[in-house]
């Protein structure tokens, strides 16, 4: 199989890579990434001496880019380039629609025009909106409330047109959250990670009742490499962990493994604006096609925490630079009005 993996430095998508060149000896893959603060080489420096693996430097929105990594011939294009942080999204809403809007129609276009045999794009269970109880099938109805999450959602309904009005052959997955080593550290668990090893409080948005469903990132990568290869055309799959916990579980947790104590390094701060409260997935679709989850959450964790510890060199240098300026932006007047 020649795979063109799309936003391959990324966090999910450098598993991916990694995964399918493991388990699946005769794939080639090609990795274009456009290399914004969240694509990073490091995440795949052990693959460049692997003669199946590529990289191909190139935007997504790029038709050029797009055109010159498939010649050659691919059998499938995975699409995990995307703008995926919600709270950057609040602060700066153009570059998602961009991206995970834009960028995934020139990947269609292409897909019609070159006749690409499968097409699978990553999408997230936060098209789904906030779920007061119950867990959302893939038959929902998308309502999206951040502008991240409207934006991967106007990227699947593009989708699934193309599939509609053009039969292309598509599939979408939607994971939950999704955690792991190579995570960025801006979102809940790396963050609180780092952190807390640097002896710094960690930064809680309102009362900590928010409630999500943890998958291990190789769980998340496996999922998609069987929906990729098993799932039937023109339809979505939730991958999701079925760890359900709150983010002041998720605290405790990490403070306790970390050896912190909650008094002095959990700093309740003023919320998100429209968060979510709560998403959940039904998984009986994927789960039919034989995948299904294997790493407990305790044992994910405390192995991601692992990670961290011992990998000071991968994060240190994210945290400098463009992260120092986008945490101030974000947290600086959070915590000056801390609850
Ligand atoms: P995040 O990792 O940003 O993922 P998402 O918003 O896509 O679910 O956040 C996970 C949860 O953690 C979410 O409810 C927001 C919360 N959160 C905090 O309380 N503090 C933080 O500093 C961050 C980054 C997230």
């Amino acid at each position: 199989m020649r795979l063109l993996v799309t936003g391959g430095l990324g966090f999910i998508g450098s598993h991916f890579i990694r995964l399918a060149l493991r388990e699946r000896p005769d794939c080639r893959v090609v990795n274009l990434d456009v290399m914004t603060y969240a694509g990073n080489p490091a995440n795949c420096a052990d693959l460049e001496a692997d003669s199946r693996y590529s990289f191909v430097k190139g935007d997504i929105c790029d038709r050029e880019a797009v055109e010159s990594a498939i010649t050659g011939g691919v059998d499938a294009i995975v699409n995990f380039a995307a703008e995926t942080h919600v709270d950057r999204s609040i602060l700066d809403p153009e570059h998602f629609i961009r991206t995970d809007v834009l960028g995934t129609h020139v990947l269609l276009e292409a897909v019609r025009r070159f006749q690409i045999p499968r097409f699978l794009q990553v999408s997230t269970d936060e098209v789904y909106g906030d779920v007061a109880t119950g867990a959302s099938t893939e038959s929902d109805v998308l309502r999206p409330r951040s502008p991240y999450s409207a934006s991967k959602a106007g990227g699947d309904l593009q989708v699934l047109a193309y599939w509609a009005t053009y039969q292309a052959p598509v599939l979408v997955t939607r994971g939950s959250n999704t955690y792991g080593p190579y995570q960025y550290p801006e979102k809940l668990i790396p963050l609180f990670i780092t952190n807390l090893i640097d002896d710094q409080p960690v930064p809680l948005y309102g009362d900590g009742k928010q409630e999500r469903d943890w998958i291990h990132v190789e769980d998340h990568a496996r999922g998609i490499l069987e929906v990729l290869e098993r799932g039937e055309i023109g339809n979505v799959y939730n991958l999701g962990g079925g760890n359900n916990r709150t983010n002041l579980e998720i605290t405790q947790l990490l403070v306790r493994e970390l050896g912190r104590s909650a008094d002095t390094h959990v700093t309740h701060v003023l919320d998100r604006e429209g968060h979510d409260r709560r998403y959940a997935l039904d998984t009986a679709k994927a789960r039919k096609l034989g995948w299904s989850p294997r790493i407990g959450f305790q044992d994910g964790l405390r192995s991601t925490i692992e990670w961290y510890r011992a990998n000071e060199s991968w994060w240190r240098p994210l945290r400098s630079g463009e992260f120092k300026d986008y945490f101030n932006r974000q947290y600086a007047h959070r915590l000056v009005t801390a609850l």
